[in-house]
């Protein structure tokens, strides 16, 4: 066999095997976000494992003490054999059956008593364990869920899928076995110890100096299994991230036979993970071997040494005996602390890994200090949007929108076109507050975005984008989530004013049909249907639509069209389009080019000017004749 460590294996192409799942092309070489680990304050990790126990001290206490009386309570059989045989014995033989009847007596209820104690531990254990994940696990979620989009963006959704299962799996695996252990290895070596010192002195020193050459072996043991642990656990990340990016693009993937592609990208990975594990499993060997060989040894010796002093009447047999028990007991656990320091190790690693992911912060926060909205004036419905002093670019590139100022009056219907790529959803982002400006302020009715409570501003500026995104659950839920209140009427009502009653009444179960079910699997159109309707029924003060008809049919988006005045009117509304038909319902018309805003007027001034949007107006026209 080789040396897994250091060869090179011969199956993978050694310049693909840190790529990226599916990503090709060149990324930013120090981007923290390449690796597993983020970057994490020190101390992190403790403080993390710290606030997870600290609710459950009182548990975790009587899980400690549990376990105490049940290593007191093992640790007793050997001194009772050691009493039968040099005291019992000879008493039986000089007809006094007391001390043999107590030693039975008392061996047996050592033995139930350890293993009434093991199972009480083991339920409280199991308890605390299973709190700790419940809450980690938890955490895990509602952590990442409020982290902001340009986490997700750079966060794979497969890596947090790994913090959440595998990563969460190596603790449990150290807190329901490896503490145990390592709690009952600890002890013993104590107990025993002290013990054979206590049966004789020079037996005991032997014992105790075994331990020397135990310690150098865990000690070098911990050091490489460090290195090959985390290893492992970066591996198996990458293969489930690598497993579910696939999955999630597997549209593209058919489409563009990938297939292979990935097959080859995805075994790689599999065998790299199959790799570290052996030389995880190699670590492993060695210790377990080099350990019983130690032991081995020693209780040798001290069989022979030991014997000898039996036969010159220097040592009672009774003691020689409880002295190997006691060994043998002692050198058992060996092995499984070579298991406590692998799942110590591995929860080491992924709790770190957690750690990194619960320190990130949003990059959009709830305000600290909240301001409300003023309230809405009812001669003119909408809210009052400025863009002030506005510039912004994204995380990982350059600047996208240029430095601007842009007024948006209460109850204007504006749209904005120009080609692709020129920052109209970007503009719609930041007035959605998906994320905060690189410089300037976005003002709702004269309050910045970023002192809004985040659930008013969700109220207050609803976005309907061209994906639009059906939960798992029915149609009327997926309707009312901007109004989880709304009466199965006004869901109806919602849905009837923007001409998507009729498919929904075709479904199987109506209104009540399961997106996600056999029979309720709808087109992206229909899609797009129950997405204006949940914007309709939320009723924001102002309403995005970035591309919302883009998969609508000719006569879906006429019949949305036709609704779009009801829709639109009494709110401030952006509506972004390719589809110079939708532009015509608008008050004003935005042309954007390269992050700027060209030309701004009405749709009339703008279709007899000369600028952009005439020429795209004529192009337009001239298509349709
Ligand atoms: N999440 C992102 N991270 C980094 N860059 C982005 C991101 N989203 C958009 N960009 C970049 O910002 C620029 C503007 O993109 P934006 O999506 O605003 O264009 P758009 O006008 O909406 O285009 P389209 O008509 O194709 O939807 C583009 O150059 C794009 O590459
Ligand atoms: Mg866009």
């Amino acid at each position: 066999m080789t040396a897994p460590a250091t060869s090179s294996p011969t199956t993978t192409t050694p310049a693909t095997t840190d790529d990226g799942p599916g990503q090709p092309g060149p990324r930013a070489a120090e981007d923290p976000f390449d690796k597993d680990v983020l970057p994490t304050p020190p101390g992190a990790t403790g403080a993390l494992l710290r606030s997870l126990l600290a609710p459950l001290r009182a548990r975790v206490a009587l899980t400690t003490l549990l376990l105490l009386l049940q290593q007191a309570a093992v640790q007793a059989g050997p001194l009772l054999v050691a009493y039968a045989i040099d005291r019992a014995v000879p008493a039986w033989r000089s007809d006094d059956h007391g001390p043999l009847a107590a030693a039975g007596v008392g061996y047996l209820l050592c033995a139930l008593a350890s293993g009434g104690l093991q199972y009480a531990f083991l339920i409280a254990s199991a308890h605390v364990s299973q709190d700790v994940l419940l809450d980690l696990r938890g955490r895990i979620f509602r952590h990442a869920q409020a982290l902001s989009l340009d986490f997700h963006e750079r966060y794979t959704s497969g890596r947090l899928i790994s913090r959440s299962t595998s990563d969460v799996e190596a603790l449990r695996e150290l807190l329901e076995e490896g503490l145990q252990e390592l709690v009952s290895v600890v002890l013993s070596f104590l107990f025993i110890s002290a013990m054979l010192l206590w049966l004789d002195l020079g037996l005991g020193a032997v014992a105790v100096a075994s331990f020397v050459p135990l310690y150098l072996l865990v000690r070098l043991y911990q050091r490489r299994a460090g290195r090959v642990f985390t290893a492992r656990s970066t591996a198996i990340a990458a293969v489930i991230v690598k497993f579910v990016e696939t999955m999630n693009g597997i549209r593209p993937v058919r489409a563009f036979r990938r297939e292979a592609v990935n097959e080859a990208g995805f075994r790689v990975l599999n065998h790299r993970h199959e790799r570290r594990n052996g030389d995880a499993l190699l670590e492993m060997a060695r210790y377990v071997v080099g350990s019983r060989l130690v032991a081995n040894a020693a209780v040798a010796l001290i069989v022979l040494w030991g014997a000898t002093r039996v036969a010159d009447g220097s040592l009672e047999l009774g003691v020689l005996a409880a002295a190997v028990l006691y060994l043998r007991r002692l050198y058992d656990p060996i092995d499984r602390l070579g298991m406590f320091l692998n799942s110590y190790q591995s929860a080491a690693a992924s709790l770190e890994k957690i750690a990194g992911l619960l320190a990130q912060t949003p990059s959009v926060p709830e305000p600290s200090t909240p301001r409300e909205l003023p309230a809405p004036r009812s001669d003119l419905p909408g809210r009052e949007v400025v863009f002030d002093g506005v510039s912004f670019g994204y995380r990982t590139g350059g600047e996208v929108l240029p430095r601007f100022d842009l007024v948006l009056p209460a109850g204007q219907t504006v749209a904005v076109v120009g080609s692709t790529g020129a920052g109209k959803s970007t503009l719609a982002k930041l007035l959605a507050r998906f994320y905060d400006p690189s410089a300037g302020r976005v003002l709702l009715d004269g309050v910045d975005l970023r002192e809004l409570p985040m659930p008013e501003l969700r109220r207050g500026v609803v976005m309907v984008t061209q994906e639009a995104f059906l939960f798992s659950g029915t149609v009327a839920e997926n309707i009312a989530i901007g109004r989880p209140d709304a009466s199965r009427e006004d869901i109806e009502r919602a849905a009837k004013a923007i001409g998507a009653h009729e498919f929904v009444s075709a479904l199987p179960d109506g209104y009540d049909t399961d997106v996600r079910k056999r029979g309720g699997r709808i087109s992206a159109g229909q899609r797009q249907l129950v997405a204006f309707a949940r914007a309709l029924l939320a009723d924001p003060a102002v309403l995005i639509l970035d591309e919302a008809t883009s998969s609508l049919d000719v006569p879906g988006e006429r019949a949305v069209q036709a609704a779009m005045t009801t829709v639109l009117r009494g709110r401030t509304a952006v509506v972004i389009a390719h589809r110079l038909s939708t532009v015509e319902i608008a008050d004003r018309v935005l042309v954007m080019e390269h992050g700027r805003i060209v030309e701004d007027g009405t749709p009339a001034e703008l279709v007899d000017g000369a600028g952009r949007f005439a020429d795209l107006h004529r192009a337009w026209r001239d298509s349709l004749a």
